[in-house]
């Protein structure tokens, strides 16, 4: 059995502190790092950043990169970059890496804290396919060479979070207004999702042959939906802004000429 390398975490934050535990349980020798001092079971705790760079491999886990980019140093030997970004952020981070002599790896960590070394914690990573550490953390999934491909899937994935848990509250909120709860509307809601994931291949197929024609559902009938939906919610007293932004876009494709054509339309308006 080979040695296992030394690993620092830099960022004890709610993520940071999973990787550190994640690191221990794993069988690393962990030493950690965080702004306002804080200690893990089982690591060793390090007074200054210099002092973690000394590990073989150190791990970021910061909240931004402007919090992380000022912490960086050449001292460090391989960096893997756990903190959300953008794919410009990740790429400049790349690049400082390569000039400064730094091995780098640039993840995203598509999971919560509690998540972290179950099988559901898929740890996406591009650019440098060095990602043993990765492994102690869920099941890494390379994602391409560019440093920043990690970054891009990862917020594309997170706005369709965003936008289905947002969908779901304004729908809690609006059978609330007549006294429906939670637990009535959720086991639907949950059945609603699955079966509508059941559709993207489909539509991400229509997205690339730009081929529109339906015999499913028309954008007119959702456009018609979506005032319905806006007016409801207007009704019932509550805020308007998803299902209005949500209709104007769908009647700016309607207008621009797609009425006839599926719900993958949208994409033309969105690509502009
Ligand atoms: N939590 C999640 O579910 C989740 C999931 C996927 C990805 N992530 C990503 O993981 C990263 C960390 O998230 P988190 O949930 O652990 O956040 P968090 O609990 O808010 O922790 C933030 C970390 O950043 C440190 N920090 C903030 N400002 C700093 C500064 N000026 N100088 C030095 N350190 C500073 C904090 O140190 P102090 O303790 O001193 O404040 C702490 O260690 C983020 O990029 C996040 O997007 C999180």
């Amino acid at each position: 059995m080979g040695i296992k390398k030394t690993v620092s975490v830099l960022g004890l934050g709610r993520m940071g502190s999973a990787l550190a535990r994640a690191l221990v349980e794993e069988g690393y020798e962990v030493t950690v790092w965080n702004r306002t001092p804080k200690t893990i079971e089982n690591t060793r705790t390090a007074a200054t950043p210099q002092e973690a760079f000394k590990s073989d491999v150190v791990v970021a886990c910061l909240s931004t990169y402007d919090v992380q980019q000022p912490l960086l140093s050449n001292e460090i030997k391989v960096l893997v970059n756990l903190t959300s970004g953008t794919p410009e952020q990740a790429r400049q981070t790349a690049e400082w890496a390569r000039t400064n002599g730094v091995e780098y790896v640039d993840g995203v960590i598509m999971a919560v804290p509690q998540q972290i070394r179950t099988a559901q914690a898929k740890i996406l990573f591009s650019g440098n396919e060095n990602h043993h550490v990765l492994h102690a953390f869920g099941e890494p999934v390379h994602v391409g060479e560019d440093a920043g491909l990690a970054a891009l899937y990862d917020l594309a994935l997170l706005g369709i979070m965003w936008s289905a848990f947002t969908g779901y509250l304004q729908a809690v909120a609006l059978v609330g207004t007549e006294g429906v709860t939670p637990e009535q509307i959720t086991p639907m809601a949950a059945g609603w999702l699955a079966d509508l994931g059941t559709m993207l291949p489909e539509m991400g197929h229509v997205t690339q042959t730009r081929q529109y024609e339906t015999d499913v559902s028309a954008l007119d009938i959702n456009v018609s939906g979506l005032a319905l939906l806006t007016e409801a919610n207007r009704a019932q007293g509550l805020d308007v802004t998803l299902p209005k932004t949500l209709h104007d876009l769908y009647e700016r494709a309607q207008r621009n000429g797609h009425g006839a054509h599926s719900i993958a339309s949208v994409i033309e308006e969105i690509r502009k």
